[in-house]
């Protein structure tokens, strides 16, 4: 499909569109806008995640085309865009759980750390550990809230009561889930409310010390208060790992990313930091998707 680049947007968004999270002071992200190929960098360290070129097929359905984008570390990334255009795609390609899908292919690269995770050599469990997922669909396993946490450490074979309940602990105060749950631990995961699963999961994720958290529409399920629990702790878990988020709630890509990357029809069609994106975006579809005219 051809993209055409359109010019700046005359005039700033309406203030109503949004509080944002970015301070001033940030430097500017990678900014990409239309179709480009070069992958704009502001700093010379490298990023997290870099994908180039990237093109993916359900069968002969092209589902992404030429994406290219920098996901920076330590920061929390949004993907946004109307359902069906490539958002969860594009996030499962970012640990390989796409591969699990039959007569799916993938074109162009995608570098952790430099390091391309489609290379013959990678050990996709490896990489999973290392790039770990929560989902929309709440999924506790049903076993115990402690069970939960231990199970991933417990597949890497780390043994020994005391280190476990270590590892149990701090992924639960990770996920903002301790206080909650410290006295019922040997207690069913599936007695806890949606919100507390959704934290649950998130502090399996954490249990085996990824780098990258992937989140596939984490909160559409959850309450405003649980919502709210889980937007606050990513702020405080990007300190520790790298986080990108797919959101259909604006106000909730406004509030917690600091980049966010506009999707249509499988293409990136804007990425820069959150707050141009909510105030000022450089394409007019931007614009009309953020402030609600579709999507
Ligand atoms: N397992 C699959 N097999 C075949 N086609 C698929 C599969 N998963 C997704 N698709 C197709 O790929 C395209 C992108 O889907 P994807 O789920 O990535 O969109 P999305 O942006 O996450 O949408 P939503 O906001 O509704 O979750 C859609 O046309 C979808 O029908
Ligand atoms: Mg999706």
């Amino acid at each position: 499909m051809e993209i055409v680049k359109t010019s700046q947007s005359s005039k700033p968004l309406p203030s109503s569109v949004l509080k944002v999270n970015v301070s001033k002071d940030e430097p500017d992200p990678m900014k990409q806008t239309g179709e480009s190929d070069a992958i704009q960098s502001p700093n010379s360290d490298r990023p997290k995640i870099e994908i180039r070129q990237m093109n993916f097929f359900y069968g002969s359905n092209q589902a992404l085309f030429k994406v290219n984008l920098n996901i920076r570390e330590h920061k929390v990334t949004a993907f946004i865009g109307p359902s069906g255009c490539g958002k969860s795609t594009l996030l499962r390609c970012l640990n390989r759980l796409n591969d699990l899908v039959i007569g799916s292919r993938v074109e162009g690269k995608i570098l952790l750390e430099g390091q391309d995770i489609y290379a013959p050599d990678v050990d996709v469990t490896d990489l999973r550990t290392r790039v770990g997922m929560v989902f929309q669909k709440v999924n506790p396993f049903p076993k115990t809230i402690y069970q939960n946490v231990a199970y991933g450490p417990q597949l890497q074979k780390v043994r020994g009561r005391a280190i476990l309940d270590e590892i149990v602990e701090r992924g639960l105060k990770g996920a903002g889930l301790w206080e909650e749950v410290k006295d019922r631990l040997h207690s069913s995961a599936l007695g806890l409310s949606g919100g507390q699963q959704q934290r649950l999961c998130i502090a399996r994720a954490l249990a085996v010390n990824p780098d990258v958290l992937l989140m596939d529409e984490p909160c559409s399920a959850l309450d405003p208060i649980s919502t709210s629990k889980i937007e606050e702790l990513l702020h405080s878990l990007k300190q520790q790992l790298t986080v990108v988020i797919v959101t259909h709630n604006m106000q909730q890509a406004a509030r917690v990313s600091d980049y966010t990357g506009f999707f249509l029809l499988g293409e990136l069609i804007e990425y820069d930091d959150t707050r141009r994106i909510f105030t000022n975006p450089g394409d007019r579809r931007t614009e009309d998707y953020v402030t609600g005219r579709f999507g």
